[in-house]
């Protein structure tokens, strides 16, 4: 089946004085496709995410989104035109309630002034769309509960809600299942899934999880000390020697 691209990521460069952490990656994704990134620590994948979603400019090449040249714009324009990410290390507000989180992202992602007075205000409407939002992670009933008596599992269900409240169409997940339980884990993969049942997301997720990957991943992107090394089909990854010999070599460094 042909989709239409919805990221082309073209030669893209990302160095940190001496460290080059993205060293010339392409990447083409498609609508409505899920594809993992992984690869072991350090291969680059969270500074390739910083950069498609504009926390950093690339030091070169080219990013376009929906056709549109994103490369260097600011995080919050990038956000507007329909990527939205969450992060490695949970990134909410404790002393919000969860619904009030969400108002948050609903309120700054419409370029309103961020007064939190407003935000917080009993604007009924406002309150209807976080709730509804709440309710498609599961998180409904808990919408007045304060966000840090949450549990690690749920904070991080707020994230996909955070999210997802920006009305994304490309959603960037970095290691969303990161200190999970097993049981949690499972969960985030049944609401994925249902999520793109539901509306035709393109998720690029990386995780190092291998569950998560054969679960969701429709193509693999392998990265390795900032270029990618391989790519395919779940299955296909998973039997190339090459891939094998990038996590293995990455295990006797740290054994040295
Ligand atoms: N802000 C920064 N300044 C300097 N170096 C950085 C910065 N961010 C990342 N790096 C370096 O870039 C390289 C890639 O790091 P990155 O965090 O992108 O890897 P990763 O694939 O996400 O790893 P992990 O699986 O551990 O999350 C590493 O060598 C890291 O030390
Ligand atoms: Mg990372």
């Amino acid at each position: 089946m042909q989709r239409d691209p919805i990221l082309q990521a073209e030669n893209v460069t990302k160095r940190f004085g001496g460290v080059t952490a993205v060293d010339g990656v392409s990447v083409n994704l498609a609508v409505g496709e899920t594809v993992a990134l992984i690869g072991p620590n350090g291969a680059g994948k969270t500074t390739f995410y910083n950069v498609v979603s504009g926390r950093m400019a690339p030091t070169s090449g080219r990013i376009l989104f929906e056709g549109t040249d994103i490369s260097g714009k600011p995080a919050h324009e990038i956000a507007r035109l329909g990527i939205s990410r969450s992060f490695q290390v949970t990134n909410v507000f404790n002393e919000l309630s969860l619904r009030e989180n969400v108002q948050v992202a609903l309120v700054s992602h419409r370029g309103k002034s961020l007064r939190l007075f407003s935000v917080l205000s009993y604007d009924r409407a406002l309150r209807e769309e976080a709730d509804a939002v709440l309710a498609r992670l599961g998180l409904a009933e808990m919408s007045e509960q304060r966000t840090g008596t949450l549990s690690y599992g749920d904070k991080r269900l707020l994230e996909l809600a955070i999210v997802l409240a920006t009305e994304p169409r490309l959603i960037l997940l970095d290691e969303p299942t990161a200190g999970l339980t097993p049981e949690e884990t499972r969960k985030v993969i049944r609401l994925i899934d249902g999520l793109r049942a539901d509306q035709p997301y393109t998720f690029f997720i990386t995780e190092h999880d291998m569950e998560v990957v054969f679960n969701l991943a429709d193509r693999v992107l392998v990265m390795h000390r900032g270029r990618l090394l391989a790519q395919g089909t779940p299955d296909e990854v998973r039997t190339d020697p090459h891939v094998k010999a990038a996590y293995l070599g990455e295990d006797d460094e740290a054994a040295a």
